[in-house]
């Protein structure tokens, strides 16, 4: 799993997963930055790296080692659960379809990184939250699960948000035992 924020889904998966029944287990987190999600991976002794953004000269040179460092571990999927960065192509070619991203609105409703701020700005009476297979482009590709969330005559941004929050949980929950267990199909592509 890659975060870069305060990891509240990663946190509900690492709890999912306690359960012996749920098909799925965490090998590793990582994050773009010092992220305080990092805190559950630490928690739950789940091993995690950093490959800060700012360290490196371009998005190709930070992906390329972002890369190198989750395929040290093998995993069968790759989730990115707040990570605030656009991955590079080649990046997103080595880990697809076994790449899923969650997203803060109705996809294709309001992509990009302030899903939760656009919707409020256009007035939406109704949002909601999604899990996607990431593609090159931005909250662009296929939806593998999503719901409607309503938006309410006070929220604001934070508001919205918190509501939203636990709706993706449920997805992502949902989405990864899905794939563990076959009934969601990601395609034959390349796994990391
Ligand atoms: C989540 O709402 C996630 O969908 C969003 O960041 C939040 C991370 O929360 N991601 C995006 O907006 C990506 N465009 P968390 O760190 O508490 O899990």
């Amino acid at each position: 799993m890659l975060i870069s924020g305060g990891g509240s889904n990663l946190r509900a998966l690492l709890e999912a997963c306690r359960d012996a029944e749920y098909p799925a287990h965490v090998v590793a987190v990582g994050a773009d930055r010092a992220a305080d999600g990092l805190a559950h991976a630490e928690e739950f002794g789940i091993p995690s790296f950093t490959v800060p953004f700012s360290s490196f000269d371009s998005r190709e040179a930070w992906g390329d080692e972002l890369l190198a460092a989750v395929q040290q571990w093998q995993p069968d999927l790759v989730v990115l659960s707040g990570l605030m960065r656009l991955l590079p192509p080649r990046v997103v070619d080595a880990l697809a379809p076994r790449l899923i991203n969650t997203h803060p609105a109705y996809l294709p409703e309001f992509p990009g990184a302030h899903g939760v701020r656009d919707a409020l700005a256009a007035g939406a009476a109704q949002t909601g939250a999604s899990v996607i297979v990431v593609d090159t482009g931005v909250d662009t590709g296929p939806i593998l699960a999503q719901e409607r969330v309503a938006v309410l005559p006070d929220d604001t941004e934070h508001s919205l948000h918190e509501r939203i929050k636990p709706v993706e949980r449920r997805l992502l929950i949902d989405v990864v035992r899905g794939i563990a267990d076959g009934s969601i199909e990601l395609g034959t592509a390349s796994t990391p």
